[in-house]
Order: structure tokens, then sequence, then C-alpha cells
């Protein structure tokens, strides 16, 4: 790690926001957001006093698309969708949020196309296309039985039947998305081709979508079973992902990308994964710099199951590598819900907040986190991702999460001056971005103390993670340091589980350390500047504080 502290690369202290593109800003009165209507709020994000203070944004795709999975089925790679706006406006985008300090990171869907991608057009145009092997293309097992039996992502076979040419072809996730066929060098090379196009435009990173399914076992031989009630779970995914394949195209990927400056590779995989995610870390330098680890985000609101999967994630980075850290994302229930169950959501959410500040790593917001924004209460005939739709009777869905961002109490909430194309949350007439601002005990006004307590602390961006053990059961206790060169800085950082005030106690291996300090940081308003002694410091419900222990 030390090398990482010393020479730091921009991802490492910088504040990542994931902006979904159909849900920021709406531009033109068509209900859906649009690169204009997100170059008008970049002032929000950063640059101007008052702003959030994040460093980078992720767009989810904004490519031309049919949008049968919203843009993660990829029509053209190198092009805007006109629903977003052009090409000019990328541009407009990129040199403007630079201007303001905010990087750019484009979604890079590599799995998969879209069926309407010119390259599956021509390859399922005939059994003898050049582009034949360009996707995976296998012969049924006799008459109306797919090639093996596995399971796609979004339910049913991975296999669907071409009759034009009677073959099956593969798809983990809809139909409408084809697995490219990483093992074809023609494909690599296509696809190194649209990432130099987008640096060439000036992006600073790519988040790289569903990479652990890029390889695949193509002898083709069925996933054992196991008990489930979902298709895709009813079997052990052995040979559809994780092959060792993928690590070799991402070896090449990593590759390609020397001398092209600090850019930022993020992977997502799968939380089941051999190995676990970090096994896409490769060696620490030459896979991915970041890769997610959706198991703390899987988890319940406890501090128990939290210590323990905070330390194996922070454990499993290589050195070389940097975690991210993410609580919430387009394709779950946010986590003000998800943690909040049971108990006080915006409590909980506050806490959540300082963690995802204060562990070690990239925090990745996702947009509306900051302001506590609740899952849409949809009903059914609001619903428009296939997957949400299909699994809605047992309430598995992802349109709740991506309902408007609300920016004020005008009607729309600023969003559009059309119909949004999904409906808003509920009590987005409190929870929206004006009426925020102007209220310090706010969610946005906690984490904006959050984002500027880290990126003014050397500890809390590249400093090492260390567990507290042996406090109190319902809190989590952990220290922050950076020693270097004569700078030291040490924090302590405590969060109450519990609905209770409890009494931080600190074991005793802790008395060889600083047991006084100074409280730089609550989720509790009203408590900021406090002194504080560590035998007899009460946290609130819900509370989490940065002390320091100088
Ligand atoms: C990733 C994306 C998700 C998408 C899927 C297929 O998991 O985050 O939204 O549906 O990949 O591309
Ligand atoms: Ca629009």
């Amino acid at each position: 790690m030390t090398l990482l502290q010393s020479n730091p690369s921009w991802w490492q202290s910088a504040i990542v926001y994931q902006i979904y593109p159909w849900s920021f800003q709406d531009s033109n009165g068509d209900g859906i957001g649009d690169l204009p209507g997100i170059l008008g709020r970049l002032d929000y994000l950063n640059g101007s006093a008052d702003s959030l203070g994040v460093d980078a944004i992720w767009l989810s795709p904004i490519y031309p698309s049919p949008m049968h999975d919203f843009g993660y089925d990829v029509q053209d790679y190198c092009d805007i969708d006109p629903r977003f706006g052009t090409m000019a406006d990328f541009d407009r985008l990129i040199s403007e949020a630079h201007h303001r300090g905010i990087r750019v990171v484009m979604d890079l869907v590599l799995n998969h196309t879209s069926d309407q991608h010119p390259w599956f057009i021509e390859s399922r145009a005939s059994r003898t296309s050049a582009k034949r092997d360009w996707y995976y293309w296998a012969d049924g097992k006799g008459r109306r039985r797919p090639p093996n039996n596995w399971a796609a992502r979004f339910g049913g076979s991975v296999w669907a039947h071409d009759r034009h040419t009677d073959q099956y072809y593969l798809h983990s996730f809809l139909p409408e998305q084809p697995d490219l066929n990483w093992t074809n060098p023609a494909v690599r090379e296509a696809v190194f081709d649209v990432v130099r196009f987008w640096l060439a435009r000036g992006v600073d990173g790519f988040r790289l979508d569903a990479i652990n399914w890029l390889g695949k076992e193509t002898s083709w031989p069925d996933n054992p079973r196991r008990l489930a009630w979902r298709s895709y779970y009813r079997q052990v995914h052995r040979y559809d992902r994780d092959q060792p394949h993928t690590h070799e195209a991402l070896r090449a990927l990593r590759a390609s990308l020397k001398d092209r400056g600090d850019i930022l590779l993020v992977g997502e995989t799968s939380s089941d994964t051999p190995g676990g995610p970090a096994a896409f870390y490769g060696d620490g330098s030459n896979e991915l710099h970041e890769v997610f680890d959706f198991r703390l985000l899987r988890s319940t609101w406890h501090p128990e199951a939290f210590r323990r999967l905070i330390l194996e994630s922070d454990r499993a980075v290589p050195e070389g590598g940097w975690p991210p850290v993410v609580f919430s994302n387009h394709d779950q229930s946010r986590h003000i819900d998800r943690y909040g169950a049971g108990g006080d959501p915006i409590g909980r959410a506050r806490a959540a907040a300082l963690l995802l500040l204060t562990l070690r790593g990239t925090p990745f917001l996702y947009y509306g986190e900051e302001l506590g924004l609740r899952d849409g209460r949809l009903k059914r005939s609001h619903l428009r991702d296939p997957y949400t739709i299909r699994y809605w009777p047992w309430k598995i869905g992802r349109d709740p999460a991506r309902t408007p961002m609300p920016w004020d109490d005008s009607p729309q909430a600023g969003f559009t001056s059309g119909a949004p194309w999904l409906p808003l949350s509920q009590g987005w007439r409190q929870t929206n971005v004006a009426s925020e601002q102007q209220d310090p005990g706010s969610m946005l006004s906690l984490y904006k103390r959050l984002i500027r307590l880290k990126k003014g602390s050397k500890a809390l961006t590249v400093g090492t993670y260390h567990p507290i053990d042996g406090g109190p059961q319902e809190c989590l206790l952990f220290r922050r340091e950076f020693h270097m060169e004569g700078q030291r800085e040490s924090l302590l950082i405590a969060v109450n589980f519990s609905a209770q005030a409890r009494k931080i106690s600190l074991p005793t291996a802790f008395s060889e350390l600083t047991r006084t300090g100074r409280l730089i940081l609550s989720t509790d308003p009203q408590r900021a500047g406090d002194p504080w002694t560590a035998d007899d410091f009460y946290l609130g419900p819900d509370e989490g504080i940065v002390v320091s222990v100088q």
C-alpha cells in the first residue's frame, strides 16, 4: 500500500457519482433525462461553494440503443442515443465537467450488444456470414432442445433459437442482448477501438458491465444443478461465467491502456464468483484497478455482518488494487429502504452515509442517495424494466430505484416540463435538492460535510483501515490511519447500529492509543464540536461519529 499512498491515482481519493441518464434531468420536455440536462446541473455536483463536491461522474450507458435493458443493450458503441442528445453535447459535457474538476467515467458493456447492433445483424444473416463467429452460435440437441441447460440472468434459457439459420445464439441476459464471442481476436480488436475512441474524446475511465461473464466454456457442458426457486439460481454457474479466459481479456485491455494516463477501470462482477470479486484485480497491477464487491450491499443492517464483510473485502484487495465502496446502484432497491427495514430508515441512511465516506475505498454514490430518496412506490402499470416486470409478483425489481431526481417542489420536481418516464418517488416535496440545500440538518448537508471531511483528510482517502474489536456489540468501530514522513493522522469511526444509546467503552487494547480526542463530525447535527473522551461517550440511536484521536 505504501506505493499507492505516496503517489495516489485520482480515483483513490475521488468520490464517484453515478448518474442514471434517464432520470437525472430532462431538458426538452420528453420526460427522459438527457445530456443537456446533466450539463445544466453540473454546478450542483462540483465547482461552486455549495456544490456536493464529487470528483467524477459515472454515466450509465448513453449509446444508441433499442432500450430493452435501458441502454445496456448497445446498438452503436461510438455514438450517443438521440434521446440523450448529440456527440456535440457529449463533448461539451466532457469539457464543462473537466472545467469543474469532475472526471467522466463511461459504462462499457462488453459482454453483449443489442440484437440490433450491425455486428449481430450481420452475424445472424447466414451461417457463413463473415461475422458469424463474433457471437456464440451452436446447434440444438435434436429438435427444439437448446445446446445445454444454462440459465439466463433475467430468466429462461441463455439460448435463443434463430429460425432463419436454425441455430441457437447465446444471451446471458435478455434475448435482445446476444453475447459477444471474446475468443475471437477480431472482437477484441473492435472493442479496443471503442475504448480508444472514447479516450480520444477525453473520458477518464470505464465501468465494465457484468465483466465476469466474458469467458464461457465453449464445449458447452451443462451446469450442475442445485435447489432454488428462481431458474437462474437453480444451477451452479460453473461454465457460463468466470472462466480463465476473462482474465486474459482483462489483462489485454489493461495492457492496451499503458501510457494512456491515469485511466480508471472499475469492474462489476457477480458476488458468488469463485475467488470472490477480488480475483479480477489480477496480481494488483495487471487487470482492474477497482472491482465492486456487492456483499455489503446485499447484507442486512447488522454490525456483526458489516464487521466481517468489511474486513474480508478489505483484506482481499491485493497491493496495487483499490476497493470501491457501494451501497446503492440502478440494479437494487435503494439502501435507505433495504438497510432501513425494521428500523428508522433515515437514521440508518445517515449512518450508512458516514460509512460510505469513511471506509477505505472510492465511494460510489448513486444519484438521489445524497437526498435520502426512497424507492418509488410503483404500480404494475408504471413498470418499464423487463426484469422488474417478470419478477414483480415477488416484488423484486429495479424500476423503484430509477425514479427521477427531485430538484425542487415545482410540478414534476423540476425534473421535466412533461410527463416523467417513471413517476416521482413519494415524499419528493420535502426530499428534494432545493429544500435540503436550505436545511443544515438534511441528508444533503450531511453528505456535503462528509465529502468535505474526506477530501481534506489523508487518513480517510489514502489511509489504512484497522478494525477495533471488543467494543460494544451493537457498534462498529474502526480506525483510519495515515503516517508518512512526519505526517500523522489518526481517526476513530464509530457507528451505533441499534435504536438505543450505547456507551462506546473502548476495549483496553485501545488504551495504548489516545483515549481523548476531538469529535469532528456526528450524523447528529446537534452534536458537532462536543469534547470526546473514550470512557464516557454515548452514541445516540443510529448515530455515527468521526473522532480525531491524534
Ligand atoms: C449489469 C447492469 C445491469 C444490466 C446488466 C446487463 O448488471 O448493471 O443494469 O441489466 O448488467 O447488461
Ligand atoms: Ca429529454
